[in-house]
């Protein structure tokens, strides 16, 4: 009989706490509720963004040094997003990645993901975004008689005018700085350096 009475006893006891917890949750709706393992929110370090007194300006980020660059930051010499830019690139830049089977492979599989939507595998302009109507005006690289929007013709469009079509994009072609690195974009140009030789 009094085991029966405790019984009870724990199991209203846990139906009111059960109910308390519940409606807890419900009252503020912006409430994050019990955190597990607070640390994991606020770790030990400094975060970025976080205001840091051990600086005189009190942040955590700090401005590199002069004259340092980060590991693996390959410096290059700038020619301007302008045509005189891309003239004076055209001349003066020059590929210092030697014409090998694999440097052309790699180039090749770049082209492929990242230019053969509007050029086409081949080089002809006719890339499928091209096909659905998506976007025209796409040059052939090879074609005998077309000729740069920028002038000259396409067959004959330098390294260093293609290496700065890659950075900066031209019209409706957007900058690929951002998804190849400068390397890969020499192994781009060598690539399309081969397409503009297609008969
Ligand atoms: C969204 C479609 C699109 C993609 C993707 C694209 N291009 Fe273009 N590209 C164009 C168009 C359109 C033009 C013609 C722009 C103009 O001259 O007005 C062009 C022009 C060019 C030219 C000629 C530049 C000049 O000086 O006349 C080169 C070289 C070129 N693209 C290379 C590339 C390479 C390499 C890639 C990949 C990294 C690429 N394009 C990706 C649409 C594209």
């Amino acid at each position: 009989m009094l085991a029966m009475n405790r019984n009870k006893v724990v199991l209203t006891s846990f139906c009111i706490l059960a109910t308390a917890v519940i409606f807890s949750a419900c009252r503020d709706k912006r409430s994050t509720g019990l955190e597990y393992a607070r640390n994991m929110y606020d770790p030990i370090a400094y975060n970025p963004d976080q205001a840091n007194k051990n600086f005189a300006n009190g942040q955590t980020a700090q401005t590199p040094p002069k004259h340092t660059a980060p590991v693996g930051f390959v410096e290059e010499d700038v020619y301007p997003n302008t045509k005189e830019g891309y003239e004076e690139a055209g001349v003066k830049l020059i590929n210092s990645l030697p014409l090998t089977e694999q440097n052309l492979l790699q180039g090749q599989h770049l082209f492929n993901a990242f230019c053969s939507p509007c050029h086409g595998k081949e080089g002809d302009g006719q890339g499928h975004l091209v096909k659905l109507e998506k976007i025209n005006g796409v040059p052939s690289f090879h074609d005998p008689e077309k000729t740069s929007s920028r002038g000259g013709l396409m067959k004959d469009l330098s390294a260093g005018k293609i290496y700065h079509t890659i950075k900066y994009g031209v019209n409706m072609m957007g900058s690929y700085a951002s998804q190849l690195s400068p390397e890969e974009r020499w192994k781009v140009v060598l690539y399309v350096q081969q397409l503009q030789k297609a008969k």
